[in-house]
């Protein structure tokens, strides 16, 4: 007890109330993704209030390991207990977090995420003494599905109604028939929905990862809207295809390993009068800015995916997912852009515009 007398003991209790909130939610990430796996959040919310036993029974799970399952959930106000009845229910709020995937709150894909960057720990582990990358299609086995479902509840809440119409004349050229490149686009759901808002517009996105490629097809097909959104496998600073009337990069510009690079075969991608939409993590530019809880996930996610991402790519230029605007704006220009501007932001995410 040799610094016994230099802790506070106020500032110790407060402390382990935190480190007891953070492991129970560490705790819950096993157990939401059981919930969400075997369906129980989303009996509960078709079905209303439930027994352990009647829920068993619709969800033909052994009831022991629900009844643990259950009471878990109540002690994390993730569920409603009822002791007079005995029923477990799941609360309108809860539901469009858990239950509801449309909502522009369902946040199954942040605990998938977190699943993921516990899969990285020992690869990443790993680099931290080599220095080196892990490439993006070597990370946690569905690390691209988590991110996917992670981000795609932002995009389908603001990118057609928000973020396009903050864009300068983006949306009455996507009305009449734009060209589009959706760079980085991953499993495609930003592609799909601007495919879907604007049918008159072709949408062709590229990812140098073959297998979110597929996906991206896959959800195309399945949203009805192969038609005018197309997707191939192809390198931010190689991609194919020319006069676009926009190009848009969503949540990749930092995982890229030459970001600059990327900024200048975009620039040459764009008709003289196109636009370069990009979506990157909302950041301040100075750490102290980013010491809250968004900046903390975004740092974790960083560390985990961003940084393996960009240092296994040639230049490896590893902005990270806080880099900030003015470290962007620098990325961007370096490319030949001469006009930059914030055009929306999120708590989450800031929008881009950057003009030839
Ligand atoms: C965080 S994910 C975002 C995916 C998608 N845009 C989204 O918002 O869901 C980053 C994406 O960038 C892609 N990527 C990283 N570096 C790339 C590069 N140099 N060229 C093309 N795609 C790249 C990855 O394959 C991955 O799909």
């Amino acid at each position: 007890m040799m610094h016994a007398n230099t802790v506070d003991e106020a500032k110790l209790n407060q402390f382990i109330g935190q480190m007891l909130g953070d492991l129970g939610g560490a705790s819950s990430i096993a157990m939401v993704r059981i919930g969400d796996a075997l369906g129980f959040y989303k009996t509960l919310h078709t079905k209303g209030p439930m027994t352990c036993e009647q829920l068993a029974k619709t969800a033909k799970v052994s009831e022991r390991y629900l009844r643990e399952w259950l009471s878990h959930q109540a002690a994390s106000n993730y569920l409603a207990y009822d002791p007079k009845s005995a029923t477990f229910a799941l609360p309108p709020e809860q539901a469009i977090v858990f239950a509801n995937e449309e909502s522009p709150v369902y946040m199954m894909g942040g605990f998938d995420l977190m699943a993921a960057l516990l899969d990285n720990q020992p690869k990443v582990q790993a680099a931290f003494k080599s220095g080196q990358g892990v490439a993006w299609g070597e990370q946690a086995g569905c690390m691209f599905c988590a991110v996917a479902r992670f981000f795609r509840p932002g995009y389908q809440n603001n990118l057609v109604s928000a973020w396009l119409p903050a864009l300068s004349g983006v949306v009455e050229k996507l009305e009449q028939g734009a060209r589009v490149a959706d760079v980085g686009c991953g499993h495609g759901w930003s592609t799909v929905l601007m495919a879907k808002a604007f049918p008159k517009s072709h949408f062709i996105g590229y990812d140098f990862h073959p297998d979110s490629v597929r996906d991206a097809m896959r959800h195309a097909k399945a949203h009805g809207v192969s038609e005018n959104a197309r997707f191939d496998v192809g390198l931010a600073k190689s991609f194919p295809g020319k006069d676009f009337d926009l190009v848009t990069c969503f949540d990749c510009l930092h995982d890229m390993g030459d970001p600059a690079g990327a900024s200048a075969h975009i620039r040459k991608s764009l008709k003289q009068d196109g636009t370069w939409m990009i979506v990157e993590p909302m950041a301040g530019d100075h750490l102290e800015q980013n010491l809250n809880p968004v900046g903390r996930l975004y740092y974790a996610g960083s560390t985990m995916v961003c940084l393996p991402t960009s240092l296994s790519q040639e230049v490896g230029a590893a902005l990270g997912a806080q880099a900030g605007e003015a470290k962007l704006r620098e990325v961007i220009t370096s490319g030949g852009f001469s006009r930059v501007r914030r055009a929306a932001e999120t708590p989450f995410n800031m929008i881009l515009e950057a003009r030839p």
